[in-house]
């Protein structure tokens, strides 16, 4: 195995910096460690689902909390960066205010240009210090019903970590809850040593992208010499350096090798919060707050003896997490620390499982109409991130409609009603109604149903079966004839978010790119390898899926949906079909607009590497994509509901 021509491992020239004498010096005497600007690298535009308000709702009721309804709530970010989380958590959510900070002016100079663009009045971008928010904030926006403060803790001074915690203090309401994110040991000490590792190979580099490219190259160099083996050194090195080399740039110099990276122990954060009257609360991870994975009796025995806290901390070295993104509430708010499964019965409820047959194929609807519900033997479902056999009858049921009603999440009522109709007629309603003597009147036969159904519920939204909500999203899932996407990810799209790291600072409106124009486009043809005019390109329409199932480099028209997910548009058709979904324009008037430039020559069309130019073949192939387009953009939530006479409707068209 030959080393890269430039050899990483060797010492970086002083030339790289001159300041740079002292080759050999410990860290620090050399050069102080990397502390990369914001404004110069900013920091990738991403939405953390985990973040939501909903979510944060969700699991406060489940423990217990009444946390403010999420349509009408008040909600701070702290280090909000270029607002990628927090504006379309606000233009999804209009009736509640949103105001984020953060130091960085060229993020929020981008943030406030994504917000304005949308034409959102419900969300505020201000350049603050984190130090300065409790005073800054407390007496313009009052107190804050969420608080969200994303990777930020471990990444800033200790003052500013005091701060951060004050700040919490002082701006939640009563019933608030805080999000806050932090690196945590046992599962850091793993990235430590790759850090440092770059710390040491970089201490030349004053520059961040040099540093983030040699050490790039330093890491791939690892991974070529070191072979793989059983050796637990060696694959553990293996697998932090080839996690590092797939995130982006900005990813790399922010949360790796920043100057402050500071992984606690849950206790210690907890120490600090309390310091700050605050408590442990949960931890947006729901199943991991009850070591789902880790077998039970071992539980069990963790659990003896302990406050929660400490069961939680056990909890840490057992599954060596790295990441906490523990829930905080005030110290004045009783927190039992046992679950109310009865709380999810005010929730929304939808899962992306869907059932397979034993050869791993999805069950057809014809198929799952003969699931007989009075046989005993298991379906198993599969979700994105989990998959399960259900046995009961119930249960069954209850997966069976959320497939079917996927991705529209059901208010809870709604839900068991529809899983008491298509047990009808089976032996189910009949056990429900002996079983607690129920008077089989329907109202009550659903009110036992219901009771059975909350828990089952709250199980599977730990196993991350099934998701639930604390407010209806407004998606549709039916398109209409003028479908209306997602203002976000229109301009998300229109300004290429996703394709690179950074975006432009002048936002670009939201109608459809322009088409070259014939003269431009025959000069870029001829300039152009193997003169191929640009392509509309015709990949599949469910090429479109989540981010989490495509590498880490696909980033291209990653746009943010309305659950709060990261979805990845399939390519160039389906971001140009969902530019032009503004709510006016039928199908016929898209297929016509997309064709134009096809039929003037500025753009072409391949089939298996062969042009399509006959009118009617364009017509109908364009019409077939388009079709499975916004089929992919409803089943994705990037399709808004329309609601007559619903003034909401007017924002979120945008
Ligand atoms: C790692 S980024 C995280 C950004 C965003 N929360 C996310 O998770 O995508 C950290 C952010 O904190 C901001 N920041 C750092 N120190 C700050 C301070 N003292 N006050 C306000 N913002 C700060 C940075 O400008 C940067 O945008």
């Amino acid at each position: 195995m030959n080393p890269p021509a430039t050899n990483p491992a060797a010492p970086n020239s002083a030339a790289d910096n001159p300041a740079a004498e002292n080759l050999g010096r410990p860290l620090g005497e050399t050069a102080p460690p990397l502390a990369t600007s914001y404004d110069e690298i900013p920091y990738p535009r991403l939405a953390f689902p985990y973040t939501h308000p909903s979510h944060l709702a969700t699991i406060g009721r489940l423990l217990g909390l009444l946390p403010a309804p999420v349509d009408r709530c008040r909600v701070l970010e702290l280090g909000c960066a270029g607002g990628a989380n927090l504006v379309p958590m606000a233009y999804a959510l209009p009736g509640s205010t949103w105001v984020g900070i953060d130091l960085s002016e060229r993020q929020i100079a981008e943030g406030r240009a994504f917000y304005t663009g949308l034409g959102l009045t419900n969300v505020v971008l201000e350049q603050l210090d984190i130090c300065e928010a409790a005073e800054s904030l407390a007496d313009r926006f009052g107190p804050f019903d969420y608080i969200i403060a994303h990777g930020i803790y471990s990444w800033v001074p200790d003052m500013v970590k005091q701060a951060l915690l004050a700040a919490c203090r002082r701006l939640l309401a009563p019933e608030g809850i805080a999000y806050v994110s932090y690196n945590c040991y046992p599962g850091c000490q793993l990235r430590e040593m790759i850090r440092r590792m770059c710390q040491y190979h970089g201490r030349r580099k004053s520059n961040p992208r040099a540093f983030a490219a040699t050490n790039r190259a330093f890491l791939e160099f690892l991974l070529q010499i070191l072979p793989t083996s059983d050796d637990p050194y060696r694959a553990a090195l293996r697998e932090q350096a080839a996690g590092l080399i797939a995130e982006r740039d900005a990813v790399i110099l922010h949360d790796d090798l920043e100057r402050d990276n500071d992984p606690q122990l849950l206790h210690q954060f907890l120490a600090q919060a309390a310091r700050h009257g605050l408590q442990y609360l949960g931890d947006a991870h729901f199943g991991q707050m009850f070591g789902i994975g880790i077998d039970t009796a071992g539980l069990d025995l963790v659990r003896q003896g302990g406050e929660v806290t400490d069961f939680q901390q056990y909890l840490d070295f057992l599954y060596g997490r790295a990441l906490r993104t523990t829930l905080l509430c005030r110290e004045e708010v009783m927190v039992r620390h046992h679950l109310v499964p009865e709380a999810v019965r005010d929730l929304w409820i939808s899962s992306s499982a869907v059932p397979i047959s034993s050869e791993g194929a999805k069950l057809t609807h014809e198929q799952i109409d003969r699931i007989d519900f009075d046989d005993a033997s298991p379906v198993v479902f599969r979700a994105d991130e989990c998959t399960t056999s259900v046995a009961s009858r119930i249960g069954k049921a209850a997966m069976v409609e959320l497939s079917l009603a996927h991705p529209k999440p059901l208010a809870f009522d709604v839900f068991v009603e529809r899983v008491r109709n298509r047990l009808a007629g089976t032996a189910a309603l009949k056990d429900i109604s002996s079983k607690h003597a129920v008077p089989r009147d329907v109202p009550q036969r659903d009110e036992s149903l219901a009771e059975q159904l909350a828990p089952i519920a709250m199980e599977w939204f730990a196993m991350r079966l099934v998701e639930l909500r604390a407010f209806e999203p407004p998606m549709a899932t039916e398109p209409t004839a003028r479908p209306l996407a997602s203002a976000v990810a229109r301009y998300q799209v229109a300004n290429g978010w996703g394709a690179a790291d950074s975006a432009p600072l002048t936002p670009a409106p939201l109608t459809p790119a322009p088409h070259p124009s014939p003269g431009k486009a025959a000069e870029s043809a001829r300039q152009a390898e193997n003169h191929r005019r640009p392509s509309l390109g015709l990949e599949p329409a469910s090429a479109m899926a989540p981010l989490a199932d495509r590498p880490k480099d696909a980033t291209r028209h990653q746009v943010t949906s309305l659950l709060h997910r990261r979805v990845h548009l399939g390519g160039e058709l389906a971001g140009q079909v969902l530019l032009r979904l503004d709510g006016k324009n039928d199908r016929a008037a898209i297929v016509e607009s997309l064709a134009e430039p096809l039929f003037n020559g500025a753009a072409e069309i391949r089939i298996e590497g062969k042009p399509v130019t006959d009118p009617v073949a364009v017509r109908k192939l364009l019409s077939e994509r388009v079709e499975a387009c916004i089929a992919d953009f409803a089943r994705n939530a990037l399709l808004v509901r329309e609601v007559a006479n619903d003034p909401k409707r007017e924002a979120l068209a945008s």
